[in-house]
């Protein structure tokens, strides 16, 4: 079987281990990878046995890579999936996606037109405890859907400096939500703010509204010593819980408690195995372009909120 030849442009922290795992999988060679920093561009490409570039522009005349993931820094990915798809490459863009929703809007359109795999980095979707959550709710197996609560909390990650916790952390729980409910909120509330960043918020609580008084609370911070990233979904028969760590499950009911069992599995695998296999089967993927933008203008739509204060309406 033909190889999809793949390529990851940013091999710092995230991108380096998307880089290992299409070394690692069946269905992907690795031709190449470009960081901005020479010598880490340098350091990787050695270590993987690839080309090194230092510059996407010159890495993308590179036929024989067909499609790529792209790591960059929150503020440069859109520019990068840009010249990817511009390029006539596949596309996986790590969340969140694009600075703003306008720049979003740019590479749905751009992947449209040049008909072309368009993807984004929302590897909880991939877990399957949270696929048991979303079909579980599908199925009415908890009763009604009432409300969920995500937390996703730990220290500052200080190489992050380009973004909030709001764009890239509590992103994630607005699109397991999206996934869970499998609806749109109609509002947000939010309060966020900076106790140690400087620049940007490094906490989060945001309020989302759904119709037939459904809500979802998310909690996101860069503050708490230690690190905890879990969601609680509550059904007028039951409530599931899932550590995204373990990827345990929970199923608790008044009369009886489960435990559905699921061996740990590298989320960042099923993700990138995914990607490869929509792109050769010509399939539409699990996240879609479209979910990367409604992720991205829910947290928009949180940020404005907590500065005006007062609840914003999405639709
Ligand atoms: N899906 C997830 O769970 C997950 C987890 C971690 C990070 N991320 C995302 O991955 C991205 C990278 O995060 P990180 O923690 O690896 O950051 P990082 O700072 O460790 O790495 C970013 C790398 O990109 C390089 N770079 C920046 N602009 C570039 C450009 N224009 N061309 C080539 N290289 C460029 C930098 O030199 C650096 O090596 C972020 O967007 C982040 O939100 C996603």
């Amino acid at each position: 079987m033909k190889k999809l030849g793949v390529a990851v442009i940013g091999t710092g922290f995230w991108g380096k281990n998307h880089a290992r795992v299409y070394k690692e999988l069946d269905s992907t060679e690795l031709i190449a990878i470009c960081d901005a920093n020479a010598e880490r561009a340098k350091t990787m490409a050695v270590q993987l046995g690839v080309k090194a570039y230092t510059n996407s522009t010159r890495m993308m005349k590179n036929e024989r890579i067909e499609a790529v993931s792209v790591c960059t820094w929150s503020t440069s990915l859109a520019k990068e999936a840009l010249k990817a798809l511009s390029a006539g490459k596949h596309v996986l863009v790590e969340k969140p996606m694009a600075t703003n929703t306008k720049q979003a809007k740019r590479l749905l359109a751009k992947a449209e037109e040049n008909k072309l795999h368009f993807t984004v980095g929302f590897l909880m979707r991939f877990i399957p405890g949270v696929q048991h959550i979303r079909e579980a709710v599908a199925n009415k197996e908890i009763g009604e859907l009432v409300c969920a609560t995500a937390k996703r909390v730990s220290q500052w990650p200080e190489r992050i400096g380009d973004v909030g916790v709001v764009k890239d952390t509590a992103i994630h729980d607005i699109d397991v939500m999206q996934f869970v409910y499998n609806t749109d909120p109609m509002a947000v509330y939010a309060k966020t703010g900076n106790m140690r960043h400087r620049k940007f918020e490094d906490y989060a609580q945001i309020m989302l509204t759904y119709e037939g008084g459904k809500s979802a609370f998310i909690e996101s911070n860069w503050l708490t010593p230690y690190k905890t990233r879990t969601l609680t979904v509550t059904g007028s028969d039951a409530i599931m819980r899932l550590d995204y760590i373990t990827q345990e499950v929970w199923i608790e009911a008044a009369k009886e408690n489960r435990q559905p069992k699921y061996p740990w599995q590298e989320p960042l695998k099923l993700e990138l195995q995914h990607f490869a296999d929509c792109i050769t089967k010509k399939e539409k993927p699990l996240v879609t372009g479209e979910d990367g933008f409604k992720a991205l203008k829910i947290a928009e739509a949180a940020l404005l909120s907590s500065e005006k204060n007062k609840a914003i309406k999405l639709m």
